[in-house]
């Protein structure tokens, strides 16, 4: 049993109804400072880790962001103050791209350019600071929540949604019933259906489907709405990009989705076992993109682009792909193309990756 499993299992046990709703168990074994899978310090990803990222790919991606970044600046009349931030920089690889493209001398993008991430974890920022800081000492700064951060901007997390705790609903005798977690005597963690007490929770519940079978489970998630508004209540001005692996609304209610979309992942294997080895896999879930969008705009911000990974990046890559005519390719071209067809492909990454740009001018 995982440390993480046991503190779990003593909490249970500690509490009057023995139960906790599946946003809480997955927050704390994700986010658990001692034992959590993201609590500790920053995990490998990508072939040594336990998934890939598009980040995790290589530095093509961070190269071809820092395009767009450069798009936005410009099309916000080039100011001499200009923020990238970032929020789930993890150890810092994408931070190190983007700045590794964009730090060119007698280049006015990057003079202007400085680079902010939010991070809450206080291992995460030192990991960060050490891989950042020896190349970029005047460039890097770091808060842990968007609120003070202020000026022309351009936001970016690269999937961080899919990383927070989402709450789990069953669809059962005519209603939707929140899934909590209980332990049984012998230490094994088993489903509790509970009923909807949260009024935001059964806000969303009742604008769901209701003519779905008996069992369906599905997710919503909360803690990414609360921090989609947060970033619209900050006040910087700019481009706020959400990159992440997700589905529209009504893409949810096919028979393949109906055991929801949570899954575990660890050492490239995935699946629905969501209760097991808690505190050593990554815990995710689709993110509704859908949803996302209608309240990015209840919150004042305007939808700029929603596209799958494979046309964003083909788009910002243009310009690249055209200067390679004609050339026989060297070695690092080689490899930024093989990364180009991971990222790009639509049975790799190419369409189960979407992105979204947000415009936000207060
Ligand atoms: C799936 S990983 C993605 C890491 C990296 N962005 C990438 O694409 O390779 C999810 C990351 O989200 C981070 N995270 C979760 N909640 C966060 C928050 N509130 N603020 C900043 N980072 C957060 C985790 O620490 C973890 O590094």
């Amino acid at each position: 049993m995982t440390d993480c499993q046991r503190l779990l299992i003593d909490r249970l046990r500690t509490l009057p109804g023995g139960v906790l709703p599946f946003a809480q168990v997955m927050d704390f074994a994700l986010y658990d400072a001692a034992t959590g899978y993201y609590g500790r310090a920053p995990r490998r990803i990508g072939r040594s880790g336990d998934f890939y990222t598009a980040v995790s790919v290589g530095p093509l991606y961070g190269r071809l962001l820092a395009v767009s970044v450069r798009q936005c600046w410009e099309k916000m009349g080039c100011p001499q103050d200009f923020l990238i931030i970032e929020q789930a920089a993890h150890d810092g690889q994408l931070a190190e791209d983007i700045l590794t493209a964009i730090t060119a001398p007698g280049d006015a993008f990057s003079a202007a350019a400085r680079y902010h991430i939010i991070e809450p974890q206080p291992a995460y920022e030192a990991a960060q600071h050490a891989r950042l800081f020896p190349q970029w000492p005047d460039r890097v700064t770091w808060s842990a929540t968007s609120a003070t951060v202020t000026g022309p901007a351009f936001f970016l997390c690269n999937e961080l949604v899919d990383a927070l705790p989402a709450h789990l609903l069953r669809w059962s005798q005519g209603q939707w019933w929140e899934r909590g977690v209980a332990v049984d005597a012998a230490d094994t963690l088993r489903w509790q259906d509970l009923p909807i007490s949260d009024p935001e929770l059964a806000a969303e519940a009742a604008k769901l489907p209701q003519d779905l079978p008996e069992g369906f489970v599905t997710e919503i998630n909360l803690a990414a709405l609360q921090w989609l508004r947060g970033i619209a209540a900050a006040t910087f001005t700019g481009t706020v990009l959400i990159a992440d692996y997700g589905l529209d609304a009504e893409e949810f209610w096919t028979a393949s989705r109906a055991e929801g979309t949570i899954r575990r992942y660890a050492n490239h294997q995935m699946d629905g076992d969501v209760l097991t080895d808690l505190g050593d896999c990554d815990l995710t879930a689709q993110v509704n993109f859908s949803r996302l969008i209608e309240e990015a705009e209840a919150a004042g911000l305007t939808v700029r682009a929603y596209q799958d990974q494979s046309r964003f990046l083909t788009h910002l890559a243009a310009d690249w792909l055209r200067s390679l005519d004609g050339r026989p390719p060297d070695a690092d071209t080689r490899a930024a193309l093989r990364q180009f067809q991971t990222l790009t492909h639509p049975s790799l990454m190419g369409r189960s990756f979407r992105v979204l740009m947000l415009e936000k001018t207060a």
